[in-house]
């Protein structure tokens, strides 16, 4: 196969697109996979020789022995939840050892974080995932962040958690009437952790740019997804970080020259867990289903997804949004046996028809979906390995979407596992 440059594999929906899958089918071509944002609320779910391993920070590629792994600058790291992983990826034979690198600059999610998240959800109810992530981020943004190469050196460690401490504390009590947190305590569990991330913590800017001098390939994994985004997503029911595109560059320090393809992942109709409008959510009984049938319950908090149709000006909206020129489909064959299908195709507002996504909640709050019919299919997809192969309708079910959405399509998923997938002509790799 054909390598065309570097490639960042983006969710264009409310997350939970089957990134995990595409990402290590991709991987198998690169050289490093890198992770730019987000930190342990992602999910990856991978399926390898009947084995479920879902990852939260670690990226994707570290189930290939000989891949590269980075956490830029952009992420957020929790560092009990890194060991966790780490120790089971080692039971399980994998070994992180020197080929994973975080960046020196990447902020620490600490107690207090995970504390303020939680004790906020009470009263604001965004859904979070409660792993202390828009806590973090709002301190990295306020410039009271602790970063990991902060960890490195005791004395400047307690300095800056001291001077935090006093502020937490009052927010803490005072204002959430909680349980304040108890600095010491934390001091000598981040200096553990510290010591044992040592070894990993470097510039990782410099490293993956000294990389790409070197012609090594790139595959940027990214986390979360584009309607998620703290820019372009349904603000404020989001994440606080880019998880479109543009999040790439600045969450690993490269720049936009260095990044040749961009490929959007799309579940085949549409989920989302946690707060915020769902404009084409399933009725209530057709939402169990397919619940059931794609298995959809948070790979992070276990909480289910909501389901609805597939939502074009969401995907519209997402491919212009990160540039991408083609679309991997995943959890086609969880459509299989329906009898007919919905897309998405414009809103109603207010006696107008909207062809574009809005940005606002409050106007996005009152839209009604208009819908096209497709026939549904009653083949089982699972076994096709080639487009031409896959059951009239949902031939016609993808190329309504490429229609709609002005990119082709080029890797359909059509299971978990890796060979459950159609490559199309049209995706070079
Ligand atoms: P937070 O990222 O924990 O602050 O959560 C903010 C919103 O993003 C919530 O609706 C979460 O459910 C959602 N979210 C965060 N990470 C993921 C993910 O990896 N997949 C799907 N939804 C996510």
């Amino acid at each position: 196969m054909e390598w065309m440059g570097n490639i960042v594999v983006v969710g264009v929906q409310w997350g939970d697109e089957g990134k995990g899958k595409i990402v290590d089918l991709l991987a198998q071509e690169a050289d490093i996979v890198a992770r730019s944002q987000g930190g342990a609320n992602a999910g990856h779910t991978i399926f390898r020789k009947d084995r479920e391993f879902v990852l939260h920070l670690i990226p994707c590629g570290i189930l290939y022995p000989e891949k590269v792994c980075i956490l830029g600058n952009g992420v957020v790291i929790d560092p009990k939840v890194l060991f966790e992983e780490i120790d089971q990826l080692q039971n399980y034979g994998i070994s992180v050892g020197d080929r994973f690198f975080i960046s020196d600059s990447a902020h620490i999610t600490l107690p207090y974080h995970k504390q303020v998240d939680g004790a906020r959800e009470l009263s604001r109810r965004l859904g979070t995932t409660q792993r202390g992530i828009g806590p973090t981020y709002v301190d990295k943004m306020g410039r009271i962040g602790i970063r990991t190469s902060d960890l490195l050196d005791f004395e400047i460690f307690k300095e800056k958690l001291k001077k935090n401490a006093e502020e937490k504390n009052f927010i803490l009590r005072e204002f959430y009437k909680e349980t304040g947190w108890d600095w010491q305590d934390t001091l000598e569990e981040f200096q553990r952790y510290g010591e044992r991330l040592r070894p990993w913590i470097t510039d990782t800017s410099l490293l993956i740019n000294k990389a790409l001098d070197e012609g090594k390939r790139i595959l940027f994994e990214g986390a979360q997804g584009t309607l998620l985004d703290i820019d372009f997503g349904t603000y404020p029911y989001v994440t606080t970080s880019n998880a479109s595109a543009g999040g790439v560059c600045t969450g690993l320090g490269i720049g936009p020259t260095r990044i040749q393809q961009v490929l959007g992942v799309a579940k085949a109709y549409t989920t989302r867990v946690g707060e915020g409008p769902l404009p084409t959510e399933f009725s209530p009984d057709l939402d169990e289903m397919m619940r059931i049938m794609g298995r959809e319950y948070g790979a992070t908090t276990g909480r289910p997804r909501r389901c609805g149709w597939l939502d074009a000006l969401v995907v519209r909206k997402s491919v212009r949004v990160n540039g991408a020129e083609s679309l991997a489909i995943t959890k086609l064959d969880v459509l299989d046996g329906l009898e007919r299908l919905r897309i998405c195709v414009g809103y109603q507002y207010r006696g107008r028809t909207l062809s574009e996504f809005p940005n606002q909640i409050e106007v996005l709050q009152e839209c009604e979906p208009v819908y096209e019919q497709l026939e549904g299919w009653q083949k089982e997809t699972r076994a096709v390995r080639r487009i031409e192969d896959l059951p009239r309708e949902a031939r016609k079910y993808l190329n309504r979407i490429e229609e709609l959405v002005g990119v082709k399509i080029s890797i359909v998923s059509v299971g978990p596992r890796r060979d459950e997938t159609i490559l199309l002509e049209n995706f070079h790799w």
